[in-house]
Protein backbone atom coordinates (compact mmCIF):
# COMPACT_ATOMS: atom_id res chain seq x y z
CA UNK A 1 0.00 0.00 0.00
CA UNK A 2 2.93 2.16 0.41
CA UNK A 3 3.18 2.45 -3.32
CA UNK A 4 -0.35 5.32 -2.77
CA UNK A 5 1.42 7.69 -0.91
CA UNK A 6 2.37 10.77 -2.39
CA UNK A 7 5.23 13.29 -1.01
CA UNK A 8 4.17 15.70 1.81
CA UNK A 9 6.93 18.54 1.07
CA UNK A 10 8.82 19.61 4.09
CA UNK A 11 7.79 22.18 6.62
CA UNK A 12 8.83 25.24 4.99
CA UNK A 13 10.84 26.48 8.39
CA UNK A 14 13.03 23.14 8.88
CA UNK A 15 13.86 22.55 4.89
CA UNK A 16 15.04 26.12 5.34
CA UNK A 17 17.22 24.72 7.89
CA UNK A 18 18.17 21.91 5.71
CA UNK A 19 19.51 24.34 2.88
CA UNK A 20 21.20 26.40 5.33
CA UNK A 21 23.43 23.55 6.50
CA UNK A 22 24.16 22.76 3.02
CA UNK A 23 25.05 26.11 2.06
CA UNK A 24 28.99 26.10 1.60
CA UNK A 25 29.35 30.40 1.26
CA UNK A 26 31.49 31.77 3.92
CA UNK A 27 29.39 34.42 4.74
CA UNK A 28 25.99 32.71 4.88
CA UNK A 29 23.39 34.32 7.60
CA UNK A 30 20.65 31.83 9.32
CA UNK A 31 18.04 34.17 10.14
CA UNK A 32 15.12 30.91 9.10
CA UNK A 33 14.52 28.97 12.43
CA UNK A 34 14.02 30.46 15.74
CA UNK A 35 17.06 29.81 17.60
CA UNK A 36 18.86 32.20 19.78
CA UNK A 37 22.72 33.36 18.25
CA UNK A 38 25.10 34.59 20.13
CA UNK A 39 28.04 37.09 18.47
CA UNK A 40 29.94 34.42 16.79
CA UNK A 41 26.58 32.65 15.34
CA UNK A 42 26.42 30.10 17.73
CA UNK A 43 23.57 28.41 19.94
CA UNK A 44 25.61 27.80 22.95
CA UNK A 45 23.82 25.60 26.10
CA UNK A 46 23.32 28.11 28.51
CA UNK A 47 25.87 28.56 31.49
CA UNK A 48 23.02 27.25 34.41
CA UNK A 49 21.89 24.15 32.05
CA UNK A 50 25.58 23.05 31.74
CA UNK A 51 25.63 23.22 35.45
CA UNK A 52 22.42 21.60 36.08
CA UNK A 53 23.64 18.17 33.60
CA UNK A 54 26.58 18.16 35.07
CA UNK A 55 24.99 17.78 38.86
CA UNK A 56 21.75 15.35 37.13
CA UNK A 57 24.90 12.70 35.95
CA UNK A 58 26.19 12.77 39.23
CA UNK A 59 22.66 12.35 40.85
CA UNK A 60 20.56 10.74 38.46
CA UNK A 61 19.46 7.09 40.45
CA UNK A 62 17.18 5.96 37.98
CA UNK A 63 16.37 5.63 34.30
CA UNK A 64 12.60 4.31 35.06
CA UNK A 65 9.89 5.36 33.80
CA UNK A 66 7.62 8.58 35.25
CA UNK A 67 4.00 9.40 34.16
CA UNK A 68 1.41 10.64 31.85
CA UNK A 69 2.31 13.62 33.38
CA UNK A 70 5.49 13.41 34.02
CA UNK A 71 7.77 15.35 36.67
CA UNK A 72 5.33 16.45 39.65
CA UNK A 73 8.02 18.95 41.12
CA UNK A 74 8.53 20.25 37.12
CA UNK A 75 5.11 20.84 36.79
CA UNK A 76 4.83 22.40 39.77
CA UNK A 77 8.25 24.78 39.17
CA UNK A 78 7.26 25.48 35.80
CA UNK A 79 3.73 26.64 37.12
CA UNK A 80 5.34 29.03 39.34
CA UNK A 81 7.36 30.45 36.36
CA UNK A 82 4.22 30.71 34.07
CA UNK A 83 1.35 31.95 36.19
CA UNK A 84 3.56 33.39 39.25
CA UNK A 85 3.83 31.36 42.47
CA UNK A 86 0.91 33.77 44.13
CA UNK A 87 -1.41 33.37 41.23
CA UNK A 88 -5.27 32.24 42.61
CA UNK A 89 -5.75 29.27 40.27
CA UNK A 90 -2.52 28.00 41.79
CA UNK A 91 -3.73 27.99 45.46
CA UNK A 92 -7.09 26.97 43.88
CA UNK A 93 -6.04 24.26 42.71
CA UNK A 94 -7.73 24.96 39.70
CA UNK A 95 -4.88 24.25 37.61
CA UNK A 96 -3.83 20.60 35.90
CA UNK A 97 0.16 20.68 34.73
CA UNK A 98 1.68 17.87 31.98
CA UNK A 99 5.30 17.97 31.32
CA UNK A 100 4.96 17.73 27.76
CA UNK A 101 7.56 16.67 24.38
CA UNK A 102 8.42 20.54 24.52
CA UNK A 103 5.81 23.28 23.02
CA UNK A 104 4.69 21.34 20.32
CA UNK A 105 3.99 18.40 22.29
CA UNK A 106 2.11 21.03 24.82
CA UNK A 107 0.01 22.22 22.16
CA UNK A 108 -1.35 18.97 20.13
CA UNK A 109 -2.16 17.30 23.34
CA UNK A 110 -4.08 20.47 24.74
CA UNK A 111 -5.84 20.44 21.14
CA UNK A 112 -6.76 16.67 21.55
CA UNK A 113 -8.16 17.44 24.83
CA UNK A 114 -10.16 20.29 23.34
CA UNK A 115 -11.38 18.37 20.73
CA UNK A 116 -12.38 15.57 23.86
CA UNK A 117 -14.54 18.14 25.12
CA UNK A 118 -16.52 18.38 22.08
CA UNK A 119 -16.25 17.22 18.50
CA UNK A 120 -17.28 20.59 17.41
CA UNK A 121 -14.52 22.73 18.96
CA UNK A 122 -13.65 25.52 16.71
CA UNK A 123 -9.89 27.43 17.70
CA UNK A 124 -9.46 30.95 16.03
CA UNK A 125 -5.64 31.52 15.19
CA UNK A 126 -3.88 35.03 13.99
CA UNK A 127 -3.49 35.45 10.45
CA UNK A 128 -0.49 35.13 10.49
CA UNK A 129 0.59 32.39 12.93
CA UNK A 130 3.19 30.17 13.48
CA UNK A 131 3.47 27.63 10.28
CA UNK A 132 2.99 24.66 12.74
CA UNK A 133 -0.14 25.68 14.70
CA UNK A 134 -2.29 24.33 12.11
CA UNK A 135 -1.12 20.98 11.67
CA UNK A 136 -0.65 20.48 15.56
CA UNK A 137 -4.39 21.95 16.20
CA UNK A 138 -6.11 21.01 12.81
CA UNK A 139 -4.42 17.22 13.06
CA UNK A 140 -6.17 16.59 16.15
CA UNK A 141 -9.63 17.36 14.69
CA UNK A 142 -10.23 21.04 15.89
CA UNK A 143 -11.75 22.99 13.24
CA UNK A 144 -9.46 26.25 12.45
CA UNK A 145 -10.72 29.79 11.82
CA UNK A 146 -8.57 32.87 11.33
CA UNK A 147 -8.48 36.31 12.93
CA UNK A 148 -7.17 39.23 11.30
CA UNK A 149 -3.39 40.21 13.10
CA UNK A 150 -0.05 41.45 12.02
CA UNK A 151 -1.13 44.20 9.19
CA UNK A 152 1.97 44.06 6.57
CA UNK A 153 0.80 47.46 5.38
CA UNK A 154 0.35 49.34 8.56
CA UNK A 155 3.45 46.96 9.95
CA UNK A 156 1.77 46.28 13.31
CA UNK A 157 -1.47 44.80 14.42
CA UNK A 158 -4.50 45.61 12.99
CA UNK A 159 -6.32 45.27 16.37
CA UNK A 160 -9.89 46.83 15.26
CA UNK A 161 -10.37 43.74 12.40
CA UNK A 162 -9.27 41.12 15.11
CA UNK A 163 -11.38 42.75 17.40
CA UNK A 164 -14.18 42.81 14.90
CA UNK A 165 -13.34 38.60 13.73
CA UNK A 166 -13.92 37.56 17.51
CA UNK A 167 -16.97 39.41 17.69
CA UNK A 168 -18.28 36.56 15.25
CA UNK A 169 -17.19 33.88 17.15
CA UNK A 170 -19.54 31.62 19.08
CA UNK A 171 -19.88 30.70 22.39
CA UNK A 172 -17.40 28.22 23.54
CA UNK A 173 -15.07 28.77 20.17
CA UNK A 174 -11.17 28.52 21.64
CA UNK A 175 -9.50 31.47 20.55
CA UNK A 176 -5.10 30.88 20.54
CA UNK A 177 -3.44 34.05 21.31
CA UNK A 178 0.55 34.52 21.49
CA UNK A 179 1.51 34.83 24.97
CA UNK A 180 4.46 37.29 23.95
CA UNK A 181 7.00 37.23 21.05
CA UNK A 182 4.11 36.92 18.48
CA UNK A 183 5.85 34.35 16.01
CA UNK A 184 5.93 35.07 12.98
CA UNK A 185 5.71 39.22 13.60
CA UNK A 186 7.15 39.93 16.78
CA UNK A 187 4.08 42.46 17.38
CA UNK A 188 2.76 41.80 20.66
CA UNK A 189 -0.71 42.61 22.05
CA UNK A 190 -0.27 45.91 24.75
CA UNK A 191 -1.86 45.94 28.29
CA UNK A 192 -4.80 47.88 26.68
CA UNK A 193 -5.08 45.53 23.89
CA UNK A 194 -5.01 42.43 26.20
CA UNK A 195 -7.85 43.98 28.12
CA UNK A 196 -9.88 44.68 25.52
CA UNK A 197 -9.66 40.94 24.04
CA UNK A 198 -10.57 39.54 27.51
CA UNK A 199 -13.45 41.54 27.62
CA UNK A 200 -14.44 40.99 24.62
CA UNK A 201 -14.21 36.76 25.13
CA UNK A 202 -15.89 37.12 28.06
CA UNK A 203 -18.88 38.88 27.30
CA UNK A 204 -18.98 36.29 24.06
CA UNK A 205 -18.13 33.14 25.99
CA UNK A 206 -14.80 32.09 24.29
CA UNK A 207 -12.08 30.11 25.58
CA UNK A 208 -8.22 31.26 25.91
CA UNK A 209 -5.62 29.47 24.77
CA UNK A 210 -2.39 30.97 25.54
CA UNK A 211 1.30 29.69 23.54
CA UNK A 212 3.94 31.12 25.30
CA UNK A 213 7.05 29.61 23.59
CA UNK A 214 9.26 32.80 24.29
CA UNK A 215 8.83 34.10 28.10
CA UNK A 216 11.70 36.23 29.18
CA UNK A 217 12.75 36.92 25.64
CA UNK A 218 10.22 39.72 25.03
CA UNK A 219 10.72 41.84 28.05
CA UNK A 220 11.20 40.20 30.88
CA UNK A 221 9.58 37.05 32.61
CA UNK A 222 6.53 38.67 34.58
CA UNK A 223 6.30 41.11 31.74
CA UNK A 224 5.90 38.36 29.16
CA UNK A 225 3.48 36.78 31.19
CA UNK A 226 0.61 40.02 31.80
CA UNK A 227 -1.48 38.35 29.64
CA UNK A 228 -1.58 35.08 30.18
CA UNK A 229 -1.99 35.51 33.93
CA UNK A 230 -4.27 38.18 33.58
CA UNK A 231 -6.38 35.97 31.51
CA UNK A 232 -6.30 33.20 34.02
CA UNK A 233 -7.68 35.24 37.02
CA UNK A 234 -10.58 36.33 35.02
CA UNK A 235 -11.72 33.34 33.06
CA UNK A 236 -13.27 29.65 34.47
CA UNK A 237 -11.58 28.08 31.63
CA UNK A 238 -8.74 28.10 29.87
CA UNK A 239 -5.42 26.37 28.49
CA UNK A 240 -1.89 27.27 27.91
CA UNK A 241 1.21 25.47 26.12
CA UNK A 242 4.60 26.86 27.18
CA UNK A 243 7.99 25.65 26.19
CA UNK A 244 11.48 25.69 27.53
CA UNK A 245 13.05 25.91 24.21
CA UNK A 246 14.11 29.26 23.78
CA UNK A 247 14.68 30.51 27.45
CA UNK A 248 16.26 27.18 28.68
CA UNK A 249 17.76 26.39 25.31
CA UNK A 250 16.63 23.06 25.51
CA UNK A 251 15.69 22.83 21.82
CA UNK A 252 16.71 19.05 21.00
CA UNK A 253 15.84 18.06 24.81
CA UNK A 254 11.73 18.61 23.95
CA UNK A 255 10.77 20.38 27.31
CA UNK A 256 7.52 21.97 27.15
CA UNK A 257 4.09 22.12 29.56
CA UNK A 258 0.46 22.23 29.19
CA UNK A 259 -1.91 23.54 31.69
CA UNK A 260 -5.39 23.14 31.90
CA UNK A 261 -7.33 25.77 33.92
CA UNK A 262 -10.96 24.50 35.37
CA UNK A 263 -13.51 26.10 37.39
CA UNK A 264 -12.86 24.45 40.06
CA UNK A 265 -10.22 21.43 41.38
CA UNK A 266 -12.52 18.96 41.21
CA UNK A 267 -13.07 19.71 37.65
CA UNK A 268 -9.84 19.86 37.41
CA UNK A 269 -8.75 16.91 38.50
CA UNK A 270 -11.63 15.10 36.30
CA UNK A 271 -10.06 17.29 32.81
CA UNK A 272 -6.48 15.62 34.24
CA UNK A 273 -7.46 12.10 34.17
CA UNK A 274 -8.98 13.10 30.38
CA UNK A 275 -5.61 14.52 29.20
CA UNK A 276 -3.40 11.99 31.18
CA UNK A 277 -5.37 9.23 29.24
CA UNK A 278 -4.81 10.84 25.80
CA UNK A 279 -0.98 10.90 26.48
CA UNK A 280 -0.72 7.70 27.57
CA UNK A 281 -2.42 6.81 24.01
CA UNK A 282 0.16 8.85 22.18
CA UNK A 283 3.53 8.87 23.81
CA UNK A 284 2.62 7.32 26.99
CA UNK A 285 4.66 9.72 29.07
CA UNK A 286 7.25 12.88 28.04
CA UNK A 287 10.95 12.74 28.03
CA UNK A 288 12.74 13.12 31.10
CA UNK A 289 16.42 14.89 30.56
CA UNK A 290 15.14 18.47 29.67
CA UNK A 291 12.43 18.70 32.37
CA UNK A 292 14.90 17.13 35.05
CA UNK A 293 17.14 20.16 34.24
CA UNK A 294 14.48 23.26 33.97
CA UNK A 295 13.59 21.57 37.70
CA UNK A 296 17.27 21.59 38.76
CA UNK A 297 17.45 25.13 37.82
CA UNK A 298 14.07 26.39 39.19
CA UNK A 299 15.12 24.65 43.01
CA UNK A 300 18.15 25.69 42.83
CA UNK A 301 18.09 29.81 43.85
CA UNK A 302 21.91 30.13 42.84
CA UNK A 303 21.25 28.44 39.37
CA UNK A 304 17.96 29.97 38.89
CA UNK A 305 19.94 33.78 39.25
CA UNK A 306 22.59 32.53 36.66
CA UNK A 307 19.92 31.23 34.51
CA UNK A 308 17.86 34.43 34.73
CA UNK A 309 21.46 36.58 34.16
CA UNK A 310 21.75 34.76 31.12
CA UNK A 311 18.55 35.45 30.09
CA UNK A 312 18.37 38.69 30.61
CA UNK A 313 21.49 39.06 28.32
CA UNK A 314 19.95 36.99 25.68
CA UNK A 315 17.02 39.17 25.69
CA UNK A 316 19.27 42.50 25.87
CA UNK A 317 21.23 40.77 22.96
CA UNK A 318 17.92 40.55 20.60
CA UNK A 319 16.92 44.15 21.55
CA UNK A 320 19.87 45.79 20.93
CA UNK A 321 20.50 44.25 17.79
CA UNK A 322 16.83 45.04 16.56
CA UNK A 323 18.15 48.85 17.26
CA UNK A 324 21.44 48.43 15.58
CA UNK A 325 19.85 46.94 12.39
CA UNK A 326 17.67 49.83 11.97
CA UNK A 327 20.10 52.10 12.41
CA UNK A 328 22.59 50.33 10.32
CA UNK A 329 19.57 50.25 7.35
CA UNK A 330 19.28 54.16 8.21
CA UNK A 331 22.60 54.81 8.11
CA UNK A 332 22.69 52.93 4.46
CA UNK A 333 20.91 54.85 1.49
CA UNK A 334 18.04 52.70 1.85
CA UNK A 335 14.81 54.55 1.06
CA UNK A 336 12.43 53.00 3.73
CA UNK A 337 11.16 52.83 6.46
CA UNK A 338 12.28 49.98 9.18
CA UNK A 339 11.49 51.41 12.36
CA UNK A 340 9.14 49.18 13.15
CA UNK A 341 11.68 46.29 13.43
CA UNK A 342 12.60 48.31 17.06
CA UNK A 343 8.92 48.15 18.54
CA UNK A 344 8.64 44.54 18.00
CA UNK A 345 9.42 42.02 20.46
CA UNK A 346 11.49 38.35 20.92
CA UNK A 347 12.95 36.90 18.25
CA UNK A 348 11.16 37.29 15.01
CA UNK A 349 10.07 40.14 12.55
CA UNK A 350 9.01 40.65 9.67
CA UNK A 351 11.24 42.45 7.01
CA UNK A 352 8.17 43.08 4.72
CA UNK A 353 10.44 42.15 1.29
CA UNK A 354 8.54 40.47 -1.01
CA UNK A 355 9.38 36.10 -2.04
CA UNK A 356 11.29 37.04 -4.48
CA UNK A 357 13.41 39.28 -2.94
CA UNK A 358 14.14 36.84 -0.06
CA UNK A 359 14.77 34.32 -2.59
CA UNK A 360 17.49 36.83 -3.98
CA UNK A 361 18.71 37.02 -0.48
CA UNK A 362 19.09 33.31 -0.67
CA UNK A 363 20.21 32.57 -3.95
CA UNK A 364 22.85 35.83 -4.40
CA UNK A 365 23.72 36.78 -0.91
CA UNK A 366 23.83 33.06 0.93
CA UNK A 367 21.21 35.06 3.76
CA UNK A 368 18.20 33.01 4.69
CA UNK A 369 14.47 33.76 6.05
CA UNK A 370 11.19 32.19 5.50
CA UNK A 371 9.54 33.34 1.94
CA UNK A 372 7.00 35.22 4.32
CA UNK A 373 10.28 37.12 4.72
CA UNK A 374 10.06 36.28 8.62
CA UNK A 375 14.11 36.81 9.95
CA UNK A 376 15.07 35.68 13.10
CA UNK A 377 16.69 38.68 14.85
CA UNK A 378 19.33 36.51 16.62
CA UNK A 379 20.76 34.91 13.88
CA UNK A 380 22.67 38.66 12.65
CA UNK A 381 25.97 39.92 14.85
CA UNK A 382 27.58 42.60 14.43
CA UNK A 383 30.81 40.94 11.97
CA UNK A 384 27.45 40.33 9.56
CA UNK A 385 25.51 43.62 10.22
CA UNK A 386 27.10 45.24 7.00
CA UNK A 387 26.86 42.38 4.76
CA UNK A 388 23.20 42.04 5.76
CA UNK A 389 22.62 45.42 5.33
CA UNK A 390 23.85 45.67 1.64
CA UNK A 391 22.77 42.68 0.82
CA UNK A 392 19.18 43.99 1.46
CA UNK A 393 20.17 47.30 -0.30
CA UNK A 394 21.27 45.26 -4.06
CA UNK A 395 17.69 43.29 -3.61
CA UNK A 396 15.68 46.44 -2.65
CA UNK A 397 17.04 48.81 -5.65
CA UNK A 398 17.38 45.95 -8.19
C1 LIG B 1 10.33 28.68 14.68
O1 LIG B 1 9.23 29.20 14.54
O2 LIG B 1 11.25 28.84 13.87
C2 LIG B 1 10.59 27.81 15.87
O3 LIG B 1 9.46 27.78 16.68
C3 LIG B 1 11.11 26.47 15.52
C4 LIG B 1 10.11 25.55 14.90
O4 LIG B 1 10.01 24.42 15.34
O5 LIG B 1 9.44 25.94 13.93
Amino acid sequence: MFEHLSAVPQDPILAMLASYREDTHPQKIDLGIGVYKNDQGDTPIMRAVQQAEARLLQSETTKSYTAPAGSPVYNERVAALVFGAEHPVLKDRRVVSAQTPGGCGALRMAAEFLRGCSDRSKVWVSTPTWANHMPLLGGAGLQICQYPYYDHDLKAIDFDAMLSALETADRGDIVLLHGCCHNPSGADLNREQWLAVAELMQRKGLIPFVDMAYQGLGSGLDEDAYGLRMLAERFPEMVAATSCSKNFGLYRERTGTLFIIAANAEQAATAGSQLFSKIRSHYSMPPSHGAAIVETILGDPALNQEWQTELGEMRERISGLRQRLVASINASDIDADFSFIERQFGMFSFLGINPQQVERLRLNHSIYMIDSSRMNVAGLNDACMDYFVSALREVLNS
